[in-house]
């Protein structure tokens, strides 16, 4: 809090408010309006969040007119080369980057989180074979409320870190599973010998008649992709955790109600819609009418992983995905006229006057697409690999929010656009 203040008086009653001035470490400071109805009347009005902060938080920073983002202040471009996804989440959850002795403990007690109870492996026989592998993970998930009574006392810091650690293990493993299961392979157990993202691919993709031989390269792109996709401060997903928080609900229903909100292609879903748009569009040469298309507001088409709600400059996550999607293709062997759209489309949208002037570049779904095919993951698994890697920051910002003193429910309020008071009428004479 500063010791600035902003007075808004509303001149016809001469009530006002003087509202205390909250800056953070860094961005924007804000108003803070908690009064502001009590004493002049008046709500704010902010569609879609465009100039509201819900909430403080000290786990992720984004400075969208620069193109940057931290996590618990370290640049996303050195976590991507020096980190790795569990010591990531680490970091996300505790604020600090884990000594030896610490991310081995944190290590070992993912690992040793990952199986999932037999009765649950069974639910997944109750789901029709071409379920959306987001509807099972989710359902998974929130079901997972059912199995862990002893962590559900969200009072207990203790149970609260339990929580948040079987949720960032059991994700892989409710993933793996969900896809198996859709084409009919038996679901495998996760391999404690293994590190987090070989025991992922090692869970979808190994059948009991052979050994797995899996390239050292996919493991590592992946856990660079988790890396990217670990957290991204109050986005619609993490807000949604949040706010399903708020309400004292236990962790594993907040976490699949972020996973329901993750999967619109407006959020999560726009990894798989991209590669659908760009198996549509088919061949650069198409290119040019992909564009006049997504510029056209009849067509009811956009640019999948174009544009984004912060970034109005780049996004850094775009920027390392694009290197690394040319590297992983060439270090796997695979030659994906995918990527020759994708660059040909990338590079229309940016030379064109409707790209250029509304501030949209490819976001971080752009190029994903293209290195989870690579690596052998369908489509429509695309939303649950974000899923399991957001899952970090969700628990991040869940166990934050239940650190907080006087925390709120989330209740927002409304602009009422309905009838005014009215009786109401007998059947006979409507
Ligand atoms: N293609 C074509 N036009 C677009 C696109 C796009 N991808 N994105 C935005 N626009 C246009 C809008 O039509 C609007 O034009 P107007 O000013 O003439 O009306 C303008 O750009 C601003 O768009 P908004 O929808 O108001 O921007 P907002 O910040 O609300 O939306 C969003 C951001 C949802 C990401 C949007 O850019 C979009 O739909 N992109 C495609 C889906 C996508 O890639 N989502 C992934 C986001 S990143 C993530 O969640 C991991």
């Amino acid at each position: 809090m500063s010791d600035k203040t902003v007075v808004i008086t509303d001149a016809s009653t001469n009530r006002s408010a003087t509202l205390p001035v909250v800056s953070g470490t860094m961005g924007d400071p804000a108003f803070d309006i908690g009064k502001l109805n009590k004493d002049t009347g008046y709500f704010t009005y902010d569609p879609g969040f465009m100039s509201t902060a819900a909430t403080k938080s000290a786990v992720t920073f984004i400075d969208g007119d620069q193109g940057v983002l931290l996590y618990r202040g370290y640049p996303i471009e050195q976590l991507a080369k020096q980190s790795n996804f569990l010591e990531v989440a680490y970091l996300l959850i505790n604020g600090e980057l884990p000594s030896a002795a610490q991310f081995q403990t944190f290590e070992h007690d993912v690992t040793h989180h990952t199986m999932m109870r037999e009765s649950l492996k069974n639910f997944f026989q109750g789901f029709h074979y071409d379920a959306h592998p987001m509807a099972m993970s989710m359902a998974a998930v929130g079901s997972l409320a059912a199995f862990y009574h002893d962590s559900l006392d969200i009072n207990d810091p203790a149970q609260r870190k339990l929580a948040a650690i079987r949720l960032i293990a059991k994700m892989p493993t409710i993933a793996a599973a969900a896809y198996r299961y859709s084409i009919g392979w038996p679901i495998r157990y996760p391999r404690n010998n293994l590190e987090y993202c070989t025991r992922f691919l090692h869970m979808m993709f190994e059948v009991p008649s052979e050994p797995l031989q899996l390239s050292p390269v996919a493991a590592k792109a992946l856990d660079l992709l988790f890396i990217l996709h670990a957290d991204h401060e109050q986005n619609a997903s993490t807000s949604t955790v949040r706010l399903v928080g708020s309400t004292g609900a236990n962790p594993y229903a907040c976490v699949a109600a972020g996973i329901a909100a993750l999967w619109g292609p407006a959020h999560g879903g726009a990894n798989e819609a991209v590669l659908k748009m760009l198996a549509e569009i088919g061949d650069a040469k198409n290119v040019g009418k992909a564009v006049e298309r997504a510029k056209d507001k009849n067509s009811g088409f956009r640019l999948m992983g174009f544009g984004h709600r912060v970034y109005k400059n780049f996004d850094p996550r775009a920027t390392i995905i694009r290197e690394m999607c040319h590297k992983v293709l060439a270090d796997l062997n695979v030659s994906d006229p995918m990527l020759d759209v994708a660059m040909e489309l990338e590079a229309a949208a940016l030379k064109d006057s409707y790209f250029v002037e509304r501030k949209l570049y490819p976001n971080v779904d752009f190029y994903s697409g293209i290195i989870y095919k690579a690596l052998g993951i369908p489509t429509e698994m695309f939303t649950v690999m974000f899923a399991i890697a957001r899952t970090a920051g969700w628990v991040a910002h869940w166990l934050e929010q239940h650190e907080t003193p006087d925390a709120k429910i989330g209740r927002p309020r409304q602009i009422y656009t309905g009838a005014p008071t009215r009786d109401y009428v007998d059947v006979e004479k409507r």
